[in-house]
Parts: structure tokens; sequence; C-alpha cells
């Protein structure tokens, strides 16, 4: 995304041109959710959205930094998808600070959104009061999964604190079970990181150091504590790490040839896609924290700035199709997230999603994630370089690392 700035810079929105969809309510749908549970998930939205007429033409792409940075180019290329799944948040509103974003707000207003949208969501999801996108679920980032017979094996309990955890992750490594299945990419060490950050600082401070970028909260000793709580975390991830999916690392805790997965619980669609039920062979908690806190990203479908009726046709049923209560409680189920209507009852949903529910109701526990919802691009980017380096570079100690996430923060800023 940060490449953004400089391309999309030199092209006038006016090179949005019409959209890719060859005939009425035809929406090109451009994703990255190709893991088994997420495209299932999807499949949940196109059944619903070919049910109403529409003709989906699916443009999956691996990965959502690639998913991303092809929307940009199709929209700077002139041939924009009808509508791209993203997250709503500060990188979103980059895009459509450059012209590149229409909006579906009268199908909103007809459908009542304010009334049944969390305000903090509703908010993000406009732009001059307007509707941008239309968001269609909760996803928490800082979930503990972990492998019920893996920890039985090794004689462990659930671990509540980080201490704790280092401690059990000690014996599991001693019976010869990798500790955590982690795939070594930025932003999954990030997610990582952010649990360390929430679990030992407390939300107060989350909110500080992502927030207000407060200078004070990541040089205080408690900041510190964060990240030599994270430099001896290193040892318990095995070598294969490096590069590895994340829907990769979640098999390796499913099968138990890790134990845990530090993780969004879009790891739990990967649970429903294999037949799992939730809290049975693969048990859920918050990661270990010293108070309750959630840290949120928003999935959510956007619309290209694009101007022919057929496009914008099937830009306003794609817009009513996610905000029905159907569709959200049948792609949140398969996805792993909660729905963001918050007039959907949790009844039908499995018991993480129940505590993710529960954990919300407290104002307080309501979290940004630091990826695209609550930073933009340059800061948010700047932040998993920060982390991936400490992470990967075990001969830098924790004052290097807390520097090098200062300087890298001031430095984007
Ligand atoms: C996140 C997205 C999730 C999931 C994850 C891994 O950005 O919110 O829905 O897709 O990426 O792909």
């Amino acid at each position: 995304m940060r490449a953004l700035k400089t391309l999309a810079g030199l092209v006038p929105a006016l090179m949005i041109g019409v959209s890719t969809g060859a005939s009425a309510q035809t929406a090109e749908v451009l994703h990255w959710w190709t893991s088994g549970g997420e495209s299932a998930a999807l499949g949940k939205v196109r059944a619903a959205y070919t049910a109403k007429g529409g003709t989906w033409k699916d443009t999956p792409i691996a990965g959502g930094g690639n998913a991303r940075a092809a929307v940009v180019n199709r929209m700077i290329g002139g041939k924009p998808p009808t509508v791209f799944m993203f997250s709503i948040g500060k990188q979103l509103d980059e895009l459509a600070e450059q012209g590149l974003v229409g909006d579906v707000n009268d199908v909103a207003v007809a459908g009542k959104w304010d009334a049944v949208l969390p305000p903090l969501i509703a908010q993000v999801s406009k732009r001059d009061g307007k509707y941008i996108a239309a968001p269609i679920n909760i996803h928490g980032e800082n979930w503990m999964f972990y492998n019920t017979a893996a920890l039985k094996k090794a004689g462990v309990e659930v671990p509540k604190t980080w201490p704790d955890f280092l401690k059990a992750a000690k014996t599991l490594k001693a019976a010869g079970i990798t500790p955590i299945a982690l795939g070594g990419e930025p932003w999954q060490e990030r997610i990582l990181f952010n649990s360390v950050l929430l679990g030992v600082g407390g939300r107060d401070h989350y909110a500080k150091v992502y927030g207000q970028l407060d200078e004070a909260a990541m040089k205080s000793d408690t900041m510190l504590e964060v990240f030599k709580t994270v430099a001896a975390l290193r040892e318990f991830v095995d070598e294969g790490s490096p590069g590895r999916k994340w829907n990769i690392a979640a098999n390796m805790m499913m099968k138990g040839t890790a134990a845990f997965q530090f993780m969004g619980d879009w790891a739990k669609g990967e649970l429903v896609a294999a037949g799992i039920e939730p809290g049975t062979t693969v048990g859920c908690a918050l990661a270990p924290a010293k108070d309750k806190g959630y840290i949120m990203t928003v999935d959510a479908f956007a619309f290209s700035n694009v101007k022919d009726k057929a496009g914008r046709d099937a830009q306003k049923l794609m817009a009513s199709v996610i905000m029905d209560p159907a569709v959200q409680v049948a792609f949140n189920k398969q996805k792993g997230s909660i729905p963001v209507r918050t007039d959907v009852t949790d009844a039908s949903f499995d018991v993480c999603a129940k505590l993710a529910m529960e954990t919300l109701k407290d104002t307080k526990a309501q979290l940004a994630s630091s990826g695209l919802f609550g930073l933009p691009s340059s800061v948010s980017g700047a932040i998993d370089d920060a982390i991936s380096n400490y992470w990967n570079n075990r001969s830098l100690t924790p004052e290097q690392g807390r520097d090098l996430f200062i300087k890298a923060i001031a430095s984007a800023k």
C-alpha cells in the first residue's frame, strides 16, 4: 500500500474506467481468501449473490499484500475490479483519498446500517459521511489456538500468563513437540508480537502505543518487558517457519505436530473446513493477558469508483447481500469471525465466537489492529518490518529491538 502514494498520485481519478462486469449485476470480485476456510466462507457470499440474480466473476489472489497491490494496479490501469475485499480503516481511506473508491450509501441508508453496526465500525466504514465499504465481520487477532492432545501428552495446562506460557513451551520442547506453529512472514510475526504487547502491557498500554503512537509508552520499562518476552519465544518455533503460510501453520497445530498457534480467528475457519468443532481437539483462548482486550480487524467489501450503470448496479446488489443477516451468519460461522451486525444472535456460534462476543461487550476491550485498521500503511508497514527484523535477528537485544521499533515509527510518521 505504500506504493499507492507514489503510483496513484500520478494518475488523475478520471482514469477510473468501467468495471469489467460484462452484463447487469456482473461483479468481478478481487480478494485474498484462498485458504480452505476462507474460500468456503466466501462461497456463502457468492451463493447468496448468485441467488439474487448476480453473476460473480472470481479473482482470487493469494496473500493480503499481493491482493491489495493488485487492486491498486488494476485501478491505476483503468480496469478496476467491480468489488474488492479489503479491511476497513486507514489503508482503505488512502485509496478513497485518491478518488479510487465509490460509495454504497444509498444501500446503507435504505438498509439502516447505522442502526445495526457498532458505532466505531460504522464510522470507520464511512468517508465524508458516506459508506465506502460494506463490513461483513469482526476478526480478533489475539487468539491462542492449541492442540489439546499435545498439551495432555506433555502434561501442560492452558497458560494464563506469558511466564506460564514460557514454562509450558519449555516442557513441550523437552517432550519433542514444537511449542509454537508460526508462519515466518512479517504480518504473522507482528500478530504474535502484538499478542505479547497486549498481554504483558495491558490494553491501555496497547492503546497508547498504537492509538497514540505515544513515545513515552514505547520507551517504558513495560515495553522493554514486551521485547524481553518476545525474545524468549524465539527458541520455541521450528526451523521451517520462515515463509510458511498461516494456514500451513494452522494445520501443524491441528495435527498436533505443534502445540500452539497465535493467530487471528480466521485460523478457526480452517478447523471448521476440516470438520473440527472448535473447543474439542483444538481449543481456543485469548492469548495470555493481564486484562481483557480484543485486537479487531474488520473485513469488508469495497467498491471501485466505476461510472457505468452495470457496474454500479452490481455493487449495490453486492452491498445489500453482504449486510443480509443470513449471509452474515453463514459466512462468519465458516470464516471463524463474528458478524458485524449487532442484531445477529450468537445461539448457533461456537464457544470461541461466544467468547469473542462476550469480550466485545466491554467497549474498553475494543482495540484496533495495527495492520489495516488503525494506522496508515507507511506506519503499519514500518512496524511490521521492525518487528520482523527483531524476531529474525537473534543477536538484537530487547533494548535494541525497542529502539528499532521506536525509530521505525518515528521515521514513518
Ligand atoms: C486478514 C483478513 C482475514 C484473513 C487473513 C489471512 O487481513 O482480515 O480475513 O484473510 O488476512 O489471510
